[in-house]
Order: C-alpha cells, then structure tokens, then sequence
C-alpha cells in the first residue's frame, strides 16, 4: 500500500502546520486543525476499519458519526509536523453513534487528537448544514486578533465592524461577518457548544483572549479567512490610540456590499 503520510491530503496539512507556525500563530504547542477526509481516498492507503484505540467523546456527536478526520495531535508542535506527521497527525473515525471515535492512523508514541475535538467535530456538524462542501476547521493563536480582543467588547457586530472598517478585502472576504465569544475555559464541550452556534451564522469565531476559528471548504479557504481577519486586527491594533482623521465608512461598506453582490453582506451591523 502507499505511505498515507505522503498522501495529498496529508502532505497539505504538513505544509499549512509549517504555513501557520510560520506565521508566529502557533507558538509551542498552539493551534490544531481538522479535515474531513472521504473514506475512499482515505481507504486507498489504510485499512479504515482497523481500530488501533478508542476514545469516547465527552457528549455523543451524531451529526459526525460515522465520518473520518485527519487531526493534529494534541500537544504537538506545529514546526514539527512536516518532519514527523505519524507522531503529530492522526486520522480518526466518528463511530456509527457519534458517541465515541477510533485512532486509525497516527498519533504514534501513544498521542491523541487535539484537545479541542469536541469543538472541532461539533464546527464541522453545524457548517456541514450550512454548506455539504465544507471540510476544513482551523484554530490558532492570531497575535492581533487576541490583541484586539482586549480593547473592543467581545460582540460579533463590534469584531465584525472593526474588521470590516480597517481592510477593504474583509468585507469581501467574510461579508457575514465574524462571531465572537467571551473568555472560557479551552478544551471541553462548553466551548465546543457556544462556538458551534456561532458557526450557525459565520465561518470564523474569535475566543477572546485566546485565538480564532476559521472554517471552509478547502484549507485555502480557512486559512484565506484567518490571514484576512488577522490583517484587519493588525491594522486596528497599529492604529489604535492615534486620532483617526478618515475611515471606511458605513456608506463605503454598503457600496462594497452591493458593488460585489454579497447577498449574505450583515447591513444590520451598518449604522
Ligand atoms: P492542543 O495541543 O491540544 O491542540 O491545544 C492547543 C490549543 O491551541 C488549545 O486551544
Ligand atoms: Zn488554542
């Protein structure tokens, strides 16, 4: 059989681990990423029906059941996935009643997916309804985005009006806007469930104080989400404090809207 740890599907979540490490958003140990993986492709390299370990989820998942997930391990260091992917990835399989999931591949030395894979298969539940192409749910530590989370009120219209006013592509790019949620405790079902309602309306949640959610169809799309939320933070965050003497209005985001035709465009957040 072939090495699944080059398969395409593996090796681009090598290159987006080192992408992001990159980025000085997934210092030590921080971030983690999911894909959904078709059974078929994933069947072409290993056996998916051999369950090396099982793990029960904290609640059962039943909109996940059954699907497989290539996962970061927890505690794993992004600047070493590419070099050794069988010990920092794993691939999972939901069981058929959600409740629990079995290691299929990787997570060598005795790992287990991230701790924040409650979150991650709850996010991947609710965008799936939104959109049956969605696969991709993507977490790290974006420095300006945390930043900001210190100085404005954690509301998804303020995030997402702020975003929007200082980088002329966010409105493009995430017209819907962005969810916010305040500081809570990281790893557990509580946060798994307030981020996945805010999924309901956006493909990107803010954790106060702590990082961002992106979500897509493609790792491109998540990442492309990230990177331009980021950009307007770090915008905000270098302006923040100086006299604003002009701005993108209201008016200015409106005419974007309409310019693109961005039909789920939030005008209820414009004054
Ligand atoms: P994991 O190493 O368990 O993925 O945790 C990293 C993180 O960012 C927690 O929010
Ligand atoms: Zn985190």
């Amino acid at each position: 059989m072939k090495n699944i740890a080059d398969s395409p599907f593996v090796l681009e979540m090598r290159k987006i681990c080192t992408l992001l490490y990159s980025h000085g958003w997934d210092e030590r140990n921080g971030g983690n990423i999911s894909i959904i993986l078709e059974n078929d492709k994933v069947a072409e390299y290993i056996d998916i029906n051999d369950i090396k370990r099982s793990i029960a989820l904290e609640s059962p998942k039943p909109d996940m059941a059954g699907k497989i997930l290539l996962v970061t391990a927890s505690g794993s260091y992004f600047k070493n996935v590419y070099d050794d992917p069988e010990r920092n990835l794993g691939i999972i399989r939901i069981s058929d009643d959600g409740a629990s999931y079995g290691i299929i591949w990787g997570y060598s030395g005795g790992g287990k997916p991230t701790s924040e894979v409650s979150t991650h298969i709850l996010c991947h539940g609710v965008r799936l309804k939104q959109d049956p192409e969605h696969r991709v749910v993507m977490h790290c530590h974006a420095t300006n985005i945390i930043a900001m989370s210190f100085i404005i009120p954690v509301t998804d219209k303020a995030f997402s009006k702020a975003l929007w006013q200082t980088c002329t592509e966010s409105m493009y790019v995430f017209p819907e806007g962005v969810g916010a949620i305040e500081w809570m405790v990281c790893g557990s079902d509580e946060i798994g469930y307030a981020t996945a309602e805010k999924m309901k309306d956006y493909r990107i949640c803010i954790w106060a104080q702590h990082g961002i959610f992106g979500t897509g169809k493609s790792v491109d799309e998540a990442f492309g989400l990230i990177e331009t939320a980021e950009k307007g933070a770090e915008i905000y965050m270098k302006i923040a404090g100086h006299p604003i003497l002009q701005t993108i209005t209201d008016d200015n985001l409106r005419a974007i809207a309409e310019h693109f035709g961005l039909k789920n465009a939030r005008f209820d957040f414009l004054d």
